[in-house]
């Protein structure tokens, strides 16, 4: 019987565990008075040697990232990416709102890293306590000298600025992020240039998630042998992970890379609500490739082996579905999703989600023939990789996994229902 393993976590349970007063009690920026004391490269050698990899979804190297910033650059931004907003992902608000000094510890490590002095917040507009919490916790910490013109004594600067999303999931893109800051459209920019050499309002900017950063502080207390002493060698640390969907106890687990996902299901979250059977599983948030049951009961959670097995750990969003679900009905609401929220700037992905919404909709409804259904696979294979960012990627990887391994529930909506391989071949 596994258990979690609460590191990020141990202190949500807390009471009051969002104020600075109880922060403090539990060693609250100490690690950041010791990061402080250091080299910012060497606090950069010490992530970097810890392992540690990006929460939002793509799992870079941090301390890697970190290095990319130019030597010569005049001025550094560090930008905090709390737009959560991938269906199935809620971990971020966790740490918002019960521990955001933890995730502001980590920012004022990283901004000492990275020798930058003005850090940007930028969290989900639909976060109300957590952005209440986050903007008194800021407070508490400039009241308290831990922000302002002598970050903890130290004569070093430090300014965070927090800047509230409006509904757009494309701004959790890093570079949509960054426009929609500057007071542009919330849309991806072209790459390169990257982030790292034209940021921010053209300066060198680094983009982490809430996760990644309120990591940071454990790695300074721990050092980073004993935070790799948790995980897998390649994935390692623990894991937000946000369990939604067909199970008794759904909710946000805290659990080392490299878990079993049958281990979570059944020690964590109780198994499969109703005792019923599982069909299938999406290990990621709603943008990566979808699971059967069988793939699933084998798979390990870290970020190797969800490639191996066809999908993307990304943001951990684990969203089960019991043998009721109809994988048409679900891709339907997904595929709606996605075309909402395209930002529109390229052809293919603007005019590309709203057809395949409109055809994953048709043959829900039994009103689409077994061309409609080539349709869809044909646009899915046109649109992935002709786009400026990976949204459309995003949306056609759902897309190919659902039609492909529950094909005949696709086929068995459709008007003429006969095999579609045997209709091609005609
Ligand atoms: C369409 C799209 C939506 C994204 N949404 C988020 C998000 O809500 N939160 C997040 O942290 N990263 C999101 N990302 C990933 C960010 O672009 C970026 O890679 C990440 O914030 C980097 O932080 P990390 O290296 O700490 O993971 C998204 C990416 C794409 C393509
Ligand atoms: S791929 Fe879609 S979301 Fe990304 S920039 Fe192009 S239109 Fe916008």
């Amino acid at each position: 019987m596994i258990e979690e393993t609460k590191v990020l976590t141990s202190r949500i349970h807390k009471k009051d565990s969002h104020t600075l007063e109880s922060y403090r009690e539990d060693g609250g920026y100490e690690a950041a008075a010791m990061a402080l004391a250091m080299d910012p490269d060497e606090v950069t050698a010490i992530v970097k040697d810890s392992g540690l990899r990006g929460r939002g979804g793509a799992g870079f190297p941090t301390g890697l990232k970190w290095t990319f910033l130019p030597k010569d650059r005049d001025f550094t931004y560090l930008c905090v990416n709390a737009d959560e907003s991938e269906p199935g992902t809620f971990k971020d608000r966790v740490i918002l709102d019960l521990d955001p000094h933890l995730m502001i510890e980590g920012t004022v490590i990283s901004c000492h890293a990275l020798k930058s002095e003005h850090a940007f917040i930028y969290i989900r507009g639909e976060f109300c306590r957590p952005y209440r919490r986050l903007v008194a916790a800021v407070q508490e910490a400039y009241e308290a000298g831990i922000l302002g013109d002598n970050v903890l004594g130290t004569g070093r600067k430090l300014d965070i600025t927090i800047h509230k999303g409006a509904g757009a999931y494309i701004c959790g893109e890093e570079t949509a992020l960054l426009n929609s800051i500057e007071g542009l459209r919330g849309q991806p920019r072209i790459k390169p240039p990257f982030p790292t050499n034209h940021g921010l309002f053209g300066r060198s900017t680094v983009i982490n998630n809430v996760e990644t950063l309120a990591n940071v502080p454990v790695i300074l207390k721990e050092g980073a042998e004993v935070y790799r002493s948790r995980g897998t060698e390649k994935s390692p640390g623990t894991r937000l992970f946000s369990v939604s969907g067909h199970v008794e106890r759904p909710g946000v687990y805290e659990l080392e890379h490299g878990v079993s996902f049958k281990d979570m299901l059944n020690d964590i979250c109780g198994g499969v609500k109703g005792g019923r059977a599982l069909k299938a599983v999406v290990p990621g948030g709603s943008s990566v490739p979808v699971l059967t049951a069988e793939e699933s009961m084998k798979l390990q959670m870290d970020f190797e082996s969800c490639q191996e097995c066809g999908t993307m750990l990304g943001s951990a969003g684990v969203i089960v579905m019991d043998e009721t679900t109809d994988m048409v009905w679900a891709l339907d609401k997904l595929t709606h999703f996605y075309a909402h929220e395209s930002c529109g700037q390229c052809t293919p992905c603007r005019e590309g989600t709203g057809w395949v919404a409109e055809l994953v909709h048709l043959i829900n409804q039994g009103r689409a023939k077994s061309a409609d259904f080539d349709k869809l696979i044909d646009l899915g294979t046109q649109i992935c990789g002709n786009t400026i960012c990976v949204f459309s990627d995003a949306v056609f990887m759902p897309v190919m996994s659902y039609t492909t391994k529950f094909r005949s529930e696709f086929e068995s909506k459709l008007i003429d229902s006969a095999p579609v391989h045997e209709k091609v071949g005609a």
